[in-house]
């Protein structure tokens, strides 16, 4: 038996069990020596796995990638080194940064016929339903993808999904205002070549390295934050040995949703709706009143400020000192103050999250409303990709497939239709 343990009264019976403790964490399965099953709707105080990748602590705003602090990554690390870092579990040598930043730029290029199922989506189609859509097609190009077994096709496929996602991300944008697709260019670093094949026109393109660099630290913040929706969505359907095409896709479509990853977009939708600084006292009292939510607001695991969110609000600076304030930051920095003095959200420890001022960047950048989910799928892909390696990596993890209690009817007979 362990050194800590814990033991078991069952009060309909008298039974005892003193079960292990490991971690500050019980086996669910222990409970089966009562007969019990764990009762946890939506995973609120249940560890799906042992990892080691991302640690966060959501009192004290900590979060770190491989033991490296948030605040050290975003100041000094590229994106692609990030990660590295992630798969990897340590920061690259020189060489080893630049043979894995050479094997992406020579891996951007999709097949021609991905352009043909793009032009397939109505022209309003949100970008997310056709990035979800286009990257799970790719495991029909990539038939050798399915060997989830084999180490080195994994790197393959991740190393894949790495450079082509920015081209597919790219097209997305492209199809959504009706302009020609601009394929990868080699001379461009990761950033760069995807801000190319967005925005170049005729050829065309004027690169702002503030606006690169602002881009490259939002996609390192949200490369990877431990078991979210969309990461427990990739590892979920992952599970079941598909392809990494497919299982990424999941993760895309969990991330779509506005109470993940669709939050940046909810968040502008709400400053619209807000309209001026001085309306936002009665908005508060709206969602205090149970009329919808503030946006970008709170967290699941952080009841304090979340570290992402006081880097973000110094990366607007640098990039509102290029493309003019966004007038939508006063009414934001308003929601902000009030917010943070007022009861209801004290006391239910409700601060800002990573969506609420990444939203009022990307549109400085030029990115429509619909398309920062697309951006943030851009930056969590090296998270997802990582913790499907290391569940694959495993010996514990099986299929996920979790209990009930079920709450139907008893068995009764078939009532033929003429009785009914
Ligand atoms: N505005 C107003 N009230 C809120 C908010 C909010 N944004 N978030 C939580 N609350 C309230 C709830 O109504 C609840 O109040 P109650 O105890 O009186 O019923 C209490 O705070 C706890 O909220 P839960 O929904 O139980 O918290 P949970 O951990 O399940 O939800 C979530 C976390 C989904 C992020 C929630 O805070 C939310 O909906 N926020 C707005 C959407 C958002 O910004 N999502 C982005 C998350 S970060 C990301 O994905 C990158």
């Amino acid at each position: 038996m362990a050194d800590e343990t814990l033991t078991i009264r069952d009060n309909r019976s008298g039974e005892e069990v003193e079960i292990p403790i490991s971690d500050g964490t019980i086996r669910a399965t222990d409970l089966r020596k009562l007969g019990l099953t764990s009762y946890d709707p939506a995973f609120l105080n249940t560890a799906s796995t042992r990892s080691g990748i991302t640690y966060i602590d959501g009192d004290a705003g900590i979060l770190r990638y491989r033991g490296y602090p948030i605040e050290q990554l975003a100041e000094h690390a590229s994106f692609l080194e990030t990660a590295w870092l992630l798969f990897e579990g340590e920061l690259p040598t020189r060489e080893e940064l630049e043979a894995w930043e050479e094997e992406v730029r020579v891996h951007t290029y999709v097949h021609t016929n991905v352009t043909q199922f793009l032009d397939g989506f109505r022209h309003d189609a949100h970008p997310m339903g056709m990035l979800l859509g286009a990257v799970a097609a790719l495991s029909t190009f990539y038939p050798d993808a399915k060997e989830i077994g084999d180490v080195e096709s994994r790197r393959l496929q991740r190393l894949r999904l790495i450079a082509k996602f920015p081209t597919i991300a790219a097209w997305v944008f492209r199809h959504s205002r009706g302009l020609p697709y601009v394929f990868p260019r080699n001379d461009l670093d990761y950033i760069g070549n995807f801000v190319n094949m967005t925005f170049e026109i005729g050829g065309r393109h004027e690169p702002n390295p503030v606006l690169q660099r602002a881009l490259e630290i939002l996609l390192v913040l949200h490369a990877d934050h431990e078991q979210n929706a969309s990461t427990n969505a990739v590892r979920g359907v992952g599970s079941t040995q598909v392809d990494p095409f497919s299982a990424v896709s999941a993760g895309i479509a969990a991330l779509y949703g506005p109470l993940h990853g669709g939050a940046n977009e909810a968040v502008l939708r709400m400053l619209d709706e807000i309209g001026t600084a001085d309306r936002v006292p009665q908005f508060i009292e709206s969602v205090k009143a149970g009329d919808g939510r503030l946006m970008g607001f709170g967290h699941r695991v952080y009841k304090s400020y979340d570290p992402r969110a006081k880097l973000i609000k110094r990366v607007a600076d640098d990039v509102f000192a290029q493309t003019g304030l966004n007038p939508k930051l006063e009414i934001a920095l308003e929601l902000e103050r009030i917010a943070l003095e007022d009861d209801y959200f004290v006391s239910r420890k409700l601060y800002p999250n990573v969506d609420f001022y990444s939203g009022l960047i990307y549109q400085a950048m030029g990115y429509p409303t619909d398309y920062f989910t697309v951006l943030f799928a851009l930056g969590r892909l090296p998270g997802w990709l990582a913790q499907w390696e290391e569940m694959l990596s495993d010996p514990e993890q099986k299929i996920a497939r979790p209990r009930q209690i079920y709450t139907g009817y008893d068995e009764r007979d078939f009532v033929p239709l003429a009785q009914r």
